[in-house]
């Protein structure tokens, strides 16, 4: 068999898990504003259930209405009232094989008191990061009053049907807090000594076990902290605090790394290369004998295989390819690992959890979250065979030509290039981005696979498609870059574009105009040509609107370098031998020498050519970034959405 080690059933306390594998816990925001699992939370785990996943540990779930709101749809376990719908959630789990556990929650000082109103708790009154909110001390009997939430917490999940339960006590949250010699500077029973420090956790451990007997119940903790500060914990301490829990009688711990100051640990960007971490989870599975759940930026079951070959963990944890591709556990147990969408750590799904308070979204998979609402079973298939045509081979046109094929449409697609994946193309090649090459090959192979015509080299003119007599025509033409024509000398600057393609050599110094991704990404790409670089940007910052945790990820290889950055700095002209900007603080203008001038200066919409192709007499519609410029999301979504909707009739 494939897989043979992924697919060998393994055990969790007196529980049996149909494989290895274990959905990472994930926030989603999709519950209702009372913590409930709503309609949406539940399609969205059925779907994972569906899919051939083992095990899922479900997001954060609170056991803390009052002193702990991180967002205002996390899902909560906090009241009896929260049973009804998790009861559901449960149940639809069960039905499609998998199990399911609730990871408790309590974030103390890490609580939003914009939503609670209150001072948030913590063990001794330490902010999370200095200058931060100040937490209040808890007292004995807040203590108490919190452990008892969480054992409440714990006695709903199993009336609501839940398989186990885990407590978190990773990434810097109370149970952490208590756990930490950092945030936690007591003289009482709750702090000092490792056992001091645990007997929070204890005791609701004890308690839980009390209540429920052999209930399944599940630490996750992070290995090591990987920061460098004094308080936070290595791999030595983790594995003390391992061999504790232990003792207390756990079911099992699930293994993440990093702490609050450091979440590229546990949610690497795609500059982590898989495996990179391995070691941490290996010596607990070393240490302890209970069952070690680890995730280790598993990005394909190749990959989660080889883990469980070399002992790294019991039993592999997939975060972010749950998103990706719910379907994963299946399509390797199917033998086809190739039809996985597999994760490229972009950081969308993070970006919009915690960077914008708004509900998770997957760069690759549009259904994400939207499983209730996009329901294969509603798939209008009234294509007929009758033709449309996709203009445009990147990540939006190749998801719209598959979703049109999958309705009955008779698909072709123009492509003007020589090959497939549209910005995908200058996309992959900055350093760590070549795995979006898989982007390309996954969907172009399903593509395929549902029939669609693929034409390469070929220029889609008005005239062309009109001669294929489509009922429809999808412009997916992607975003070409801005060139401010009214800047004098702009003809002699070269596009980022080109000169991450190696089509356009820089020469000597460079400069380089706008610090968005693109512009950051060349800028790499220039540095590491061993070149001085001046970097200017009209905002008062660089990268504006680029995730911080993928900023700081790039803006770490490129500091070393030491570029010259103006930023508040204003393009005026290029000219034979550098450019001239503006010092918009001062006024100022500024003479900057070249041997290039490189302009990253974002890309426009083409709503001229829907124009034109409406002028010709076609059904034409626009999406992705010609319609609305931006990154792999909003294209994969705008083929998908157009595609679903598109009224033929
Ligand atoms: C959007 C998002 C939300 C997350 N929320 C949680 C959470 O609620 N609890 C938790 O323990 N970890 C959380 N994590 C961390 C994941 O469980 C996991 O450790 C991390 O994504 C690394 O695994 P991966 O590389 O397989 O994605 C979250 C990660 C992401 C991307």
């Amino acid at each position: 068999m494939a897989y043979e080690k992924l697919f060998t059933p393994g055990r969790i306390g007196p529980l049996t898990i149909r494989n290895r594998s274990v959905m990472s816990p994930m926030g989603t925001d999709f519950a209702d504003t009372n913590g409930n699992a709503s309609p949406r939370l539940i399609a969205y785990f059925a779907e994972r259930a569906k899919g051939g996943i083992g095990l899922i540990i479900n997001e954060y779930t609170g056991v803390d209405d009052v002193d702990s709101i991180p967002t205002q749809h996390n899902l909560r376990m906090a009241q009896d009232y929260n049973i009804k719908a998790a009861e559901e959630l449960t149940e639809t789990v069960h039905m499609y094989g998998a199990k399911i556990f609730a990871q408790l929650h309590h974030g103390g000082a890490t609580s939003k008191s914009a939503f609670t109103g209150r001072q948030n708790l913590s063990p001794s009154g330490i902010p999370m990061a200095p200058g931060g909110e100040v937490p209040r001390e808890m007292t004995l009997e807040d203590i108490k009053r919190v452990q008892d939430k969480f054992v409440a917490a714990a006695v709903r999940c199993k009336k609501a049907g839940y398989d186990g339960v885990e407590l978190h006590a990773a990434h810097g949250y109370l149970m952490t807090q208590f756990l930490s010699e950092y945030y936690n500077h007591r003289t009482d029973d709750y702090g000092g000594s490792l056992e001091n420090r645990c007997r929070f956790i204890d005791e609701v451990i004890a308690a839980i076990r009390e209540k429920l007997g052999n209930y399944p119940i599940s630490v996750r903790i992070c290995g090591d902290e990987m920061t460098a500060q004094e308080g936070f914990w290595d791999l030595e301490g983790g594995l003390a605090i391992g061999r504790h829990l232990e003792a207390q009688g756990i079911d099992c711990i699930n293994i993440s790394n990093g702490s609050s100051w450091n979440g590229n640990a546990n949610c690497e960007p795609f500059s982590y290369v898989p495996g990179w971490k391995k070691h941490v989870a290996k010596a607990f599975k070393e240490a302890l004998s209970i069952p070690v759940i680890a995730t280790n930026t598993i990005k394909d079951p190749d990959f989660a295989e080889s883990l469980l070959e070399e002992g790294v963990s019991d039993f592999v944890a997939l975060g972010r390819s749950q998103f990706a591709d719910p379907a994963f556990m299946n399509k390797a147990k199917a033998g086809h690992p190739e039809k996985i969408r597999n994760c490229i750590a972009c950081m969308y799904c993070r970006e919009r959890l915690l960077g914008n308070a708004m509900p998770v979204q997957c760069s690759l998979n549009p259904r994400l979250g939207r499983e209730y609402r996009y329901r294969w079973q509603d798939l209008q298939k009234n294509g007929g065979g009758r033709p449309v045509v996709v203009v445009g081979g990147g990540p939006g046109g190749l998801e719209c030509a598959i979703i049109l094929a999958k309705r009955g449409f008779t698909v072709t697609v123009l492509e003007k290039g020589p090959a497939l994946g549209g910005t995908l193309n200058i996309a992959k090649l900055p350093p760590f981005k070549a795995n979006l090459q898989g982007v390309i090959d996954v969907l172009a192979a399903e593509a395929e696979e549902l029939g669609v015509t693929i034409k390469l080299n070929t220029e889609a003119t008005a005239e062309l498609v009109r001669s294929m007599d489509p009922v429809g025509v999808f412009l997916a033409v992607g975003a070409p870059p801005v060139v401010p024509k009214s800047i004098p000398g702009i003809e002699n600057a070269v596009l980022a574009e080109d000169v991450i393609l190696g089509s356009v050599p820089c020469e000597g110094d460079v400069v380089l105009v706008g610090t968005g991704l693109t512009g950051l990404e060349c800028a790499e790409m220039i540095l590491e040509q061993g070149r001085r670089l001046t970097m200017v940007e009209m905002n008062p910052t660089v990268g504006q609107g680029i995730y911080n945790v993928v900023f700081n990820d790039i803006m770490s290889r490129i500091t070393p370098h030491a570029p010259t950055i103006l930023t508040s700095h204003q393009l005026m002209a290029v000219t034979g031998d550098g450019a001239e900007v503006k010092d918009l603080a001062s006024g100022e203008t500024k003479t900057l020498t070249a041997g290039t001038v490189v302009l990253a200066l974002g890309t426009r919409p083409q709503p001229d050519l829907l124009a034109a192709f409406e002028a010709a007499g076609l059904n034409a519609v626009l999406l992705g970034s010609a319609e609305t410029p931006g990154r792999i999301a909003g294209a994969v979504r705008g083929g998908f959405e157009k595609a679903w909707t598109f009224d033929a009739e």
